[in-house]
């Protein structure tokens, strides 16, 4: 029966993950923790104008598409910059600082940071970083915030509109020639010759501590979404871009539930590094200009500590085309209180109204009348 979300019969792809640990408990505490949750709790919560951000609860959608609930995380309303990444990125900067205050004798904490008693020795620090515009955005405000200088590293298609929401937070913004992954190596290339600091929320070989605590960061934001809910998820769709984002929440969830949901990560076709690592049981790369109109998710190779967390727990990851995104923000707008959904932000719910007009799919990732989404 056609239902109001029959538009959503749009073509995908799935890929079970073959090396998912199925039942397993959560091993990876050396990467994401809920210890380290409660230090980026602690902090986060410290900041002037922290408050939780609203999760809805969309009962009309979830009796069409036949679950019994479906929640929505809306991150609109987080600080000034309209993005979970305020969490992360700027929690990084933060600790960063701390971090060095603390190898010269000094006990600083954010708050301290916040009201400029150190700024004559972080006015010397720079951070660094690749963005295809909101980490960049997270990591100028925390540069701001917290006193430092701030140099970002933006690809040939991130929008004027997301350059000047950097610029904004007094970050230096460099515009290079190629895609994101070329951002990332000339922003490391660069903090090296320059003895600069990249934030980056993409891990790689050798780069791991900051992009821990940008990923901790965002681990706040699934506490607030828990104690809203009030209830247990079986099922968590969460768009992908390098994996940093999903890794946060799978972490969390897993270490804290008795009896973890079932993750599904979504990522747009041509920028799916996730999806592909899933089908070849390996990290691996995509490549071309990753065009996409989910902007921040357009990153062609995998955090390599985000996809130890990804790899052990998530068994399904989708790869869908732009076609559903203007669909799934018009659905939103069109609410009777409207909500203002970005083109990156709403990719997991696509991936469930999709999910759900597919029979097939529906039963592989075993949705029903009972799911909690
Ligand atoms: C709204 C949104 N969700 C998810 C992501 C992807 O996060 P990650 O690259 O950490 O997987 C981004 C990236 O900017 C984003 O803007």
């Amino acid at each position: 029966m056609a239902n109001s979300y029959s538009d959503f019969s749009l073509s995908f792809s799935h890929v079970v993950n073959p090396k998912v640990e199925s039942g397993s408990h959560y091993k990876h505490q050396d990467i994401l923790s809920l210890e380290g949750f409660e230090l980026a709790n602690k902090e986060i919560t410290s900041w002037n104008n922290y408050k939780p951000t609203p999760l809805h609860s969309f009962d009309d959608m979830a009796s069409e598409t036949g679950v019994s609930s479906i929640f929505y995380k809306d991150e609109n309303s987080r600080f000034t910059l309209k993005s979970f990444k305020a969490l992360g990125g700027a929690y990084a900067v933060a600790n960063f600082l701390i971090k060095q205050l603390k190898e010269v004798g000094i006990n600083a904490n954010s708050s301290d940071l916040i009201n400029g008693t150190y700024r004559d020795q972080t006015s010397k620090l720079t951070v660094c970083c690749a963005t295809d515009g909101n980490h960049g955005r997270s990591v100028a405000w925390g540069a701001q915030q917290f006193g430092c200088n701030c140099e970002i590293y933006i690809h040939r298609n991130v929008s004027p509109g997301r350059e000047k929401a950097i610029a904004k937070y007094g970050a230096v913004v460099n515009r290079i020639k190629g895609n994101y992954d070329d951002s990332v190596r000339i922003a490391a290339d660069v903090a090296d010759s320059n003895g600069y600091t990249v934030v980056s929320d993409t891990s790689y070989e050798g780069y791991t501590d900051i992009p821990k605590d940008v990923m901790q960061g965002y681990t706040v934001m699934v506490d607030e979404a828990m104690k809203q809910m009030n209830d247990m998820p079986t099922h968590v769709f969460l768009q992908g871009g390098v994996g940093g984002f999903p890794s946060a929440v799978v972490s969390f969830l897993q270490e804290s539930l008795e009896c973890p949901p079932i993750f599904i990560v979504v990522e747009p076709v041509n920028a799916d590094c996730l999806f592909q690592s899933a089908l070849n049981g390996e990290p691996t790369a995509v490549h071309g200009d990753l065009d996409t109109i989910m902007a921040g998710l357009a990153c062609g190779e995998v955090s390599v500590l985000a996809w130890t967390i990804l790899e052990s727990h998530v068994p399904h990851f989708m790869s869908i085309t732009d076609e559903s995104i203007p669909k799934a923000m018009q659905l939103l707008a069109n609410r009777k209180t409207p909500i203002v959904a970005g083109e990156s932000a709403i990719t997991g719910l696509a991936g469930f109204l999709i999910a759900s007009n597919d029979a097939n799919l529906k039963s592989k990732l075993m949705i029903n009348e009972n799911s909690k989404v």
